[in-house]
């Protein structure tokens, strides 16, 4: 992780600071968006992205994560000037000399703003008129954002979730154990933590709802199912979005290769039911080959897991929104 060029203690009494011309920005102001049911899981990712939890649905870091690699972050202000002093921040972005075609500026309000609409479009055109260029606000070629967070004005480019990974949705086989494709995301993240340099195994893979989430964040995965038949779809899938990850036909047992970190999406139901004893043989064959697990089941295994010989570093559980309620619980666990 790069040492911030500015962050807030930097400030200067009269609360000016600036990120200097043609140097790297490094300090990110995060926006996330979740359902009340996602909450614990929104944290949990936070904390093995970005080392520290989320509050508010906000968050200032200095680690940058594209947007689209997760489910919950709605959007990211890459900071090039801020200041307490809103007259300041305006000089400061004019010094900038940004001259750019097509450009759209929003402000976003955050809480503790108290800032009326009107004085919001006065803002937007102070900022809008210090910058070279005519805007175009129907199909801009770079978003800028405007906000006011913890009493500081923040100037920065604004990166969004595009949400492409939507078209996941769509893919051509399905199976009813599917993971939740939120859920998915954050599995990739934690087990990860963020860094696309990570390889993956999804142990017991069905039809590669997780790898999908992970070829598209950029990870090296690869999947494992002891049925066949799920194996040939989840090629199948990977196929349809041009990903390509190796698929293993197999019980996780005849795995050797080693890997940075597992996720184990367990059987739960009718069509892929596991005893004790197939979950305890699938979590020690899974520790073979890796020393961190991101597990997931609907039942309580902690028992399975410290006999298996993991401690357990967190835990969360989902619960399911529709009419089947049930919940999802999900171990970090590292190998003792
Ligand atoms: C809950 S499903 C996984 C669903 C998957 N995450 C998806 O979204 O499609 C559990 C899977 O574990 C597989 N499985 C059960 N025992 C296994 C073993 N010993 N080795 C590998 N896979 C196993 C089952 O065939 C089943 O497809």
């Amino acid at each position: 992780m790069t040492k911030s060029l500015v962050n807030q203690s930097e400030i200067s009494p009269n609360g000016n600071c600036k990120v200097q011309k043609n140097m790297q920005i490094n300090n990110y102001l995060y926006s996330f968006i979740y359902h009340d049911t996602e909450r614990d899981l929104c944290k949990l990712e936070s904390k093995y992205v970005f080392e520290e939890e989320e509050k508010n649905r906000r968050l200032l870091s200095e680690i940058k994560i594209e947007p689209s690699s997760s489910a919950f972050i709605k959007n990211r202000i890459d900071i090039i000037s801020f200041s307490k002093d809103y007259n300041v921040l305006i000089d400061e972005i004019k010094e900038e000399c940004i001259c750019v075609e097509g450009f759209k500026v929003e402000y976003l309000v955050f809480d503790g703003d108290k800032t009326e609409y009107a004085e919001r479009l006065d803002k937007l055109k102070d900022v809008g008129y210090s910058i070279e260029g005519n805007p175009d606000y129907y199909d801009p070629t770079i978003n800028y954002a405007l906000c006011f967070f913890k009493g500081i004005w923040y100037f920065g480019v604004l990166i969004k979730n595009k949400f492409a990974w939507y078209k996941h949705k769509q893919k051509p086989c399905s199976y009813s154990n599917s993971i939740n494709i939120n859920i998915a995301k954050a599995l990739v993240n934690i087990a990860s933590k963020g860094n696309r340099d990570k390889t993956l195994i999804d142990a017991c893979c069905g039809v590669g709802t997780i790898m999908l989430e992970a070829c598209f964040a950029g990870n090296d995965i690869e999947g494992c199912d002891i049925n066949w038949k799920v194996c040939v779809d989840a090629r199948k899938n990977l196929l349809h979005f041009n990903y390509t990850a190796n698929i293993y036909s197999s019980d996780i047992k005849d795995i050797r290769k080693r890997y940075d970190a597992a996720i184990i999406d367990l059987p739960y139901n009718l069509l892929s039911r596991a005893s004790e004893k197939d979950v305890l043989h699938i979590i020690e064959s899974t520790g073979e080959i890796t020393e961190t697990l991101v597990i997931v089941s609907t039942s309580d295994i902690t028992n399975l897991i410290s006999e298996a010989g993991f401690g357990i570093s967190d835990y969360c559980s989902v619960s399911k929104r529709g009419k089947r309620k049930f919940a999802r619980k999900i171990w970090v666990c590292e190998k003792n």
